[in-house]
Protein backbone atom coordinates (compact mmCIF):
# COMPACT_ATOMS: atom_id res chain seq x y z
CA UNK A 1 0.00 0.00 0.00
CA UNK A 2 0.67 3.68 -0.64
CA UNK A 3 1.93 5.73 2.36
CA UNK A 4 -1.32 7.47 2.62
CA UNK A 5 -4.99 6.34 1.53
CA UNK A 6 -6.59 9.44 0.35
CA UNK A 7 -8.75 7.06 -2.25
CA UNK A 8 -9.53 3.83 -3.72
CA UNK A 9 -7.36 4.62 -6.55
CA UNK A 10 -4.56 4.22 -3.45
CA UNK A 11 -5.76 0.70 -2.70
CA UNK A 12 -5.09 -2.16 -6.09
CA UNK A 13 -7.09 -5.14 -5.99
CA UNK A 14 -3.95 -7.33 -4.04
CA UNK A 15 -3.89 -4.56 -1.81
CA UNK A 16 -7.68 -4.87 -1.26
CA UNK A 17 -7.18 -8.86 -0.71
CA UNK A 18 -4.36 -8.32 1.90
CA UNK A 19 -6.52 -5.73 4.04
CA UNK A 20 -9.73 -8.31 4.06
CA UNK A 21 -6.53 -11.24 5.09
CA UNK A 22 -5.54 -8.87 8.29
CA UNK A 23 -9.25 -8.05 8.73
CA UNK A 24 -10.36 -11.10 9.65
CA UNK A 25 -7.80 -11.78 11.94
CA UNK A 26 -8.33 -8.78 13.85
CA UNK A 27 -12.16 -9.26 13.83
CA UNK A 28 -10.95 -12.86 15.55
CA UNK A 29 -9.97 -10.27 18.01
CA UNK A 30 -12.51 -8.10 18.20
CA UNK A 31 -14.20 -11.02 19.38
CA UNK A 32 -12.08 -11.94 22.29
CA UNK A 33 -12.53 -10.97 25.98
CA UNK A 34 -9.38 -9.19 25.81
CA UNK A 35 -8.56 -7.10 22.26
CA UNK A 36 -5.11 -5.51 22.65
CA UNK A 37 -2.24 -6.26 20.56
CA UNK A 38 0.81 -4.64 21.00
CA UNK A 39 1.10 -3.69 16.41
CA UNK A 40 1.49 0.26 16.87
CA UNK A 41 2.95 0.57 20.77
CA UNK A 42 4.77 4.02 20.56
CA UNK A 43 2.20 5.60 17.58
CA UNK A 44 -0.09 8.34 17.73
CA UNK A 45 -2.66 8.91 15.82
CA UNK A 46 -5.00 11.74 15.62
CA UNK A 47 -8.61 11.79 14.44
CA UNK A 48 -9.19 15.45 13.01
CA UNK A 49 -12.85 15.68 12.49
CA UNK A 50 -14.45 18.56 10.86
CA UNK A 51 -17.79 17.10 9.96
CA UNK A 52 -19.77 15.45 12.53
CA UNK A 53 -19.49 11.36 12.49
CA UNK A 54 -20.46 8.52 15.07
CA UNK A 55 -19.12 5.44 12.99
CA UNK A 56 -16.03 6.45 12.00
CA UNK A 57 -14.78 8.41 14.46
CA UNK A 58 -14.87 6.09 17.30
CA UNK A 59 -14.17 2.85 14.88
CA UNK A 60 -10.70 4.88 14.18
CA UNK A 61 -10.16 5.24 17.70
CA UNK A 62 -11.09 1.74 19.00
CA UNK A 63 -8.87 0.81 16.35
CA UNK A 64 -5.95 2.40 17.02
CA UNK A 65 -6.78 1.80 21.15
CA UNK A 66 -6.73 -2.10 19.95
CA UNK A 67 -3.90 -1.74 18.51
CA UNK A 68 -1.73 -0.35 21.37
CA UNK A 69 -1.36 3.19 19.70
CA UNK A 70 -2.18 6.77 21.27
CA UNK A 71 -5.36 7.85 19.81
CA UNK A 72 -6.35 11.18 19.87
CA UNK A 73 -9.86 13.16 19.09
CA UNK A 74 -9.85 16.79 17.49
CA UNK A 75 -12.80 18.16 16.03
CA UNK A 76 -13.76 21.31 14.68
CA UNK A 77 -16.11 22.89 16.70
CA UNK A 78 -13.46 22.34 20.05
CA UNK A 79 -10.62 23.26 18.19
CA UNK A 80 -8.92 26.84 17.24
CA UNK A 81 -10.19 26.07 14.02
CA UNK A 82 -13.46 28.14 15.65
CA UNK A 83 -11.46 30.82 16.07
CA UNK A 84 -11.02 31.27 12.48
CA UNK A 85 -7.18 29.08 12.28
CA UNK A 86 -6.46 27.91 8.61
CA UNK A 87 -6.99 24.55 8.02
CA UNK A 88 -3.11 24.48 7.17
CA UNK A 89 -2.05 25.77 10.74
CA UNK A 90 -4.51 23.74 11.98
CA UNK A 91 -2.73 20.50 10.58
CA UNK A 92 0.73 21.93 10.91
CA UNK A 93 0.36 22.25 14.84
CA UNK A 94 -0.95 18.99 15.23
CA UNK A 95 2.08 17.55 12.85
CA UNK A 96 4.82 19.62 14.81
CA UNK A 97 3.73 17.64 17.86
CA UNK A 98 5.34 14.64 16.11
CA UNK A 99 1.76 12.76 14.99
CA UNK A 100 1.91 9.12 13.08
CA UNK A 101 -1.42 9.35 11.30
CA UNK A 102 -3.92 12.04 10.54
CA UNK A 103 -6.86 10.56 10.12
CA UNK A 104 -9.52 13.09 8.35
CA UNK A 105 -12.80 14.27 7.46
CA UNK A 106 -13.35 17.65 6.39
CA UNK A 107 -16.55 19.47 3.95
CA UNK A 108 -14.11 19.68 1.14
CA UNK A 109 -13.33 17.37 -1.66
CA UNK A 110 -9.69 16.94 -1.85
CA UNK A 111 -8.93 18.34 1.95
CA UNK A 112 -7.14 15.14 2.72
CA UNK A 113 -5.02 15.15 -0.51
CA UNK A 114 -4.30 18.51 0.35
CA UNK A 115 -3.05 17.73 3.58
CA UNK A 116 -0.93 15.23 2.90
CA UNK A 117 1.29 17.48 0.79
CA UNK A 118 1.80 19.45 4.11
CA UNK A 119 2.80 17.04 6.89
CA UNK A 120 4.84 13.82 6.46
CA UNK A 121 2.89 12.11 8.74
CA UNK A 122 0.32 9.23 7.04
CA UNK A 123 -2.83 10.50 5.88
CA UNK A 124 -6.57 8.76 5.89
CA UNK A 125 -9.46 10.21 4.31
CA UNK A 126 -12.01 9.60 6.65
CA UNK A 127 -14.60 11.42 4.04
CA UNK A 128 -13.86 14.81 2.11
CA UNK A 129 -16.31 16.37 0.81
CA UNK A 130 -18.69 15.00 -2.09
CA UNK A 131 -15.43 13.23 -3.19
CA UNK A 132 -14.04 10.08 -1.29
CA UNK A 133 -14.59 7.82 1.66
CA UNK A 134 -12.29 4.84 0.73
CA UNK A 135 -11.85 3.02 4.79
CA UNK A 136 -15.93 2.72 4.01
CA UNK A 137 -15.80 1.53 0.95
CA UNK A 138 -13.08 -1.42 2.26
CA UNK A 139 -15.64 -2.26 5.05
CA UNK A 140 -18.86 -2.43 2.96
CA UNK A 141 -16.48 -4.27 0.55
CA UNK A 142 -15.23 -6.38 3.14
CA UNK A 143 -19.08 -7.02 4.67
CA UNK A 144 -20.01 -8.54 0.97
CA UNK A 145 -17.42 -11.03 0.72
CA UNK A 146 -18.05 -12.22 4.00
CA UNK A 147 -21.30 -13.26 2.70
CA UNK A 148 -21.09 -14.07 -0.70
CA UNK A 149 -17.36 -15.02 -0.85
CA UNK A 150 -15.69 -13.20 -4.09
CA UNK A 151 -17.01 -10.39 -5.63
CA UNK A 152 -16.14 -11.07 -9.02
CA UNK A 153 -19.30 -11.36 -11.40
CA UNK A 154 -21.49 -10.36 -8.93
CA UNK A 155 -24.08 -7.68 -9.19
CA UNK A 156 -24.22 -5.15 -6.59
CA UNK A 157 -27.64 -2.54 -6.67
CA UNK A 158 -25.91 1.17 -5.30
CA UNK A 159 -29.40 3.28 -4.57
CA UNK A 160 -30.13 6.58 -3.87
CA UNK A 161 -27.86 10.23 -3.30
CA UNK A 162 -25.55 9.67 -5.64
CA UNK A 163 -24.92 13.09 -6.23
CA UNK A 164 -24.04 14.15 -2.64
CA UNK A 165 -22.59 10.84 -1.54
CA UNK A 166 -18.67 10.17 -1.07
CA UNK A 167 -19.52 6.60 -0.49
CA UNK A 168 -21.17 5.77 -3.94
CA UNK A 169 -17.29 6.72 -5.37
CA UNK A 170 -15.22 5.06 -3.35
CA UNK A 171 -17.77 2.01 -3.83
CA UNK A 172 -18.09 1.78 -7.34
CA UNK A 173 -14.21 1.86 -7.65
CA UNK A 174 -13.56 -0.66 -5.27
CA UNK A 175 -16.22 -3.06 -6.61
CA UNK A 176 -15.79 -2.85 -10.15
CA UNK A 177 -12.07 -3.45 -9.17
CA UNK A 178 -12.66 -6.19 -7.27
CA UNK A 179 -14.64 -7.45 -10.03
CA UNK A 180 -18.54 -6.68 -9.31
CA UNK A 181 -21.15 -5.99 -11.38
CA UNK A 182 -22.49 -2.87 -10.23
CA UNK A 183 -25.83 -0.71 -10.83
CA UNK A 184 -26.36 2.61 -9.59
CA UNK A 185 -29.61 4.21 -9.39
CA UNK A 186 -31.00 7.72 -8.53
CA UNK A 187 -33.60 9.83 -9.82
CA UNK A 188 -32.58 11.90 -12.76
CA UNK A 189 -31.84 14.92 -10.23
CA UNK A 190 -29.59 12.88 -8.18
CA UNK A 191 -27.54 11.23 -10.66
CA UNK A 192 -24.17 13.12 -10.79
CA UNK A 193 -23.27 14.90 -13.91
CA UNK A 194 -20.70 13.28 -16.04
CA UNK A 195 -21.31 9.70 -14.87
CA UNK A 196 -22.21 8.26 -18.18
CA UNK A 197 -18.31 8.76 -19.72
CA UNK A 198 -17.64 7.38 -16.32
CA UNK A 199 -20.07 4.39 -16.41
CA UNK A 200 -18.92 4.02 -20.20
CA UNK A 201 -15.13 4.24 -18.75
CA UNK A 202 -15.15 2.20 -15.79
CA UNK A 203 -17.79 -0.25 -16.68
CA UNK A 204 -20.52 0.26 -14.45
CA UNK A 205 -24.20 0.67 -15.65
CA UNK A 206 -26.57 3.58 -14.63
CA UNK A 207 -30.31 3.33 -14.28
CA UNK A 208 -33.43 5.27 -12.95
CA UNK A 209 -35.70 2.55 -12.45
CA UNK A 210 -35.08 0.42 -9.29
CA UNK A 211 -37.91 -2.46 -9.48
CA UNK A 212 -35.97 -3.17 -12.60
CA UNK A 213 -32.55 -3.38 -11.08
CA UNK A 214 -34.41 -5.45 -7.47
CA UNK A 215 -34.93 -8.73 -8.69
CA UNK A 216 -31.23 -8.80 -10.22
CA UNK A 217 -29.45 -7.81 -7.44
CA UNK A 218 -26.61 -10.08 -5.44
CA UNK A 219 -26.31 -7.08 -2.90
CA UNK A 220 -27.80 -3.64 -2.61
CA UNK A 221 -26.33 -0.72 -1.00
CA UNK A 222 -28.79 2.07 0.09
CA UNK A 223 -27.39 5.17 0.73
CA UNK A 224 -28.59 8.47 2.79
CA UNK A 225 -30.53 11.75 1.54
CA UNK A 226 -27.94 14.06 2.29
CA UNK A 227 -30.37 17.10 3.18
CA UNK A 228 -27.75 19.17 4.61
CA UNK A 229 -25.43 19.27 1.58
CA UNK A 230 -28.39 20.03 -1.04
CA UNK A 231 -28.98 23.87 -1.82
CA UNK A 232 -32.27 22.98 -3.87
CA UNK A 233 -35.16 20.81 -4.22
CA UNK A 234 -34.07 17.43 -5.67
CA UNK A 235 -37.04 15.90 -5.57
CA UNK A 236 -41.26 16.94 -5.06
CA UNK A 237 -41.59 15.64 -1.56
CA UNK A 238 -40.30 12.97 0.78
CA UNK A 239 -43.24 10.94 -0.02
CA UNK A 240 -42.38 10.80 -3.91
CA UNK A 241 -38.73 10.20 -3.23
CA UNK A 242 -39.75 7.03 -1.35
CA UNK A 243 -42.16 6.22 -4.25
CA UNK A 244 -39.40 5.83 -6.41
CA UNK A 245 -36.20 5.03 -4.71
CA UNK A 246 -36.71 3.87 -1.46
CA UNK A 247 -36.24 0.57 0.01
CA UNK A 248 -39.25 -0.36 1.03
CA UNK A 249 -41.43 -3.20 2.79
CA UNK A 250 -43.45 -3.82 -0.49
CA UNK A 251 -40.08 -3.53 -2.48
CA UNK A 252 -38.24 -6.15 -0.38
CA UNK A 253 -39.80 -8.81 -2.03
CA UNK A 254 -38.26 -8.22 -5.27
CA UNK A 255 -35.32 -9.01 -3.48
CA UNK A 256 -33.73 -12.32 -2.68
CA UNK A 257 -34.48 -13.66 0.95
CA UNK A 258 -30.37 -13.90 0.95
CA UNK A 259 -29.66 -10.50 -0.56
CA UNK A 260 -27.63 -8.67 1.29
CA UNK A 261 -28.88 -5.23 2.38
CA UNK A 262 -26.35 -2.34 2.91
CA UNK A 263 -26.44 0.90 4.49
CA UNK A 264 -22.94 3.05 5.15
CA UNK A 265 -25.17 4.95 7.77
CA UNK A 266 -26.73 7.44 9.33
CA UNK A 267 -30.01 6.35 7.69
CA UNK A 268 -33.14 8.14 7.61
CA UNK A 269 -35.54 5.66 8.33
CA UNK A 270 -38.69 5.64 5.90
CA UNK A 271 -37.03 7.75 3.59
CA UNK A 272 -34.28 6.13 1.83
CA UNK A 273 -35.07 2.50 3.81
CA UNK A 274 -38.25 1.43 5.60
CA UNK A 275 -37.71 0.16 8.97
CA UNK A 276 -38.49 -3.34 7.72
CA UNK A 277 -35.55 -3.21 5.68
CA UNK A 278 -32.85 -1.87 8.01
CA UNK A 279 -33.90 -4.58 10.15
CA UNK A 280 -34.44 -7.75 8.22
CA UNK A 281 -32.83 -10.49 8.34
CA UNK A 282 -30.83 -10.09 5.46
CA UNK A 283 -29.72 -6.59 6.44
CA UNK A 284 -25.87 -6.30 7.07
CA UNK A 285 -26.38 -2.89 8.32
CA UNK A 286 -24.42 -3.78 11.68
CA UNK A 287 -21.91 -5.78 10.49
CA UNK A 288 -20.51 -3.04 8.93
CA UNK A 289 -20.44 -1.37 11.31
CA UNK A 290 -18.39 -3.95 13.15
CA UNK A 291 -16.54 -4.88 10.32
CA UNK A 292 -15.75 -0.92 10.54
CA UNK A 293 -13.44 -1.85 13.37
CA UNK A 294 -11.65 -4.97 11.93
CA UNK A 295 -11.33 -3.30 8.52
CA UNK A 296 -9.55 0.21 9.97
CA UNK A 297 -7.80 -1.83 12.59
CA UNK A 298 -5.96 -3.55 9.34
CA UNK A 299 -5.67 -0.01 7.38
CA UNK A 300 -3.72 1.16 10.21
CA UNK A 301 -2.00 -1.55 10.56
CA UNK A 302 -0.34 -1.62 7.06
CA UNK A 303 -0.18 1.68 6.97
CA UNK A 304 1.71 2.26 10.21
CA UNK A 305 3.12 -1.18 11.28
CA UNK A 306 5.84 -1.56 8.77
CA UNK A 307 7.48 1.82 9.33
CA UNK A 308 10.60 2.56 10.49
CA UNK A 309 9.82 3.72 14.48
CA UNK A 310 13.60 5.32 14.61
N1 LIG B 1 -21.56 8.48 6.86
C1 LIG B 1 -21.28 8.47 5.44
C2 LIG B 1 -20.42 9.66 5.07
O1 LIG B 1 -19.98 10.36 5.95
C3 LIG B 1 -22.53 8.38 4.65
C4 LIG B 1 -23.54 9.44 4.96
O2 LIG B 1 -23.28 10.34 5.78
O3 LIG B 1 -24.59 9.35 4.38
O4 LIG B 1 -20.18 9.84 3.91
N1 LIG C 1 -20.76 5.72 7.52
C1 LIG C 1 -20.22 6.80 8.10
O1 LIG C 1 -19.23 7.37 7.66
O2 LIG C 1 -20.84 7.13 9.27
P1 LIG C 1 -20.46 8.40 10.19
O3 LIG C 1 -20.77 9.61 9.36
O4 LIG C 1 -21.32 8.25 11.40
O5 LIG C 1 -18.99 8.32 10.48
Amino acid sequence: MRKHLLSIDDVSADDAATLFATAAEMHDVQRRQVKKLPALRGRTVINLFFEDSTRTRSSFEIAGKWLSADTINITGKGSSASKGESLRDTVLTIAAMGVDALVMRHPASGAALQVSQWVDAAVLNAGDGTHEHPSQALLDAYTLQQRLGSLEGRHVAVVGDLTHSRVFRSNVKLLTKLGAQVTVVAPPTLMPSGVGAWSAAAGFATSYDLDEVLPKADAVMMLRVQRERMSGGYFPSAREYTVGYGLTRDRLRLLGPDVPICHPGPMNRGLEIAADAADAAQSVVLDQVSAGVAVRMAILYHLLAGEETD
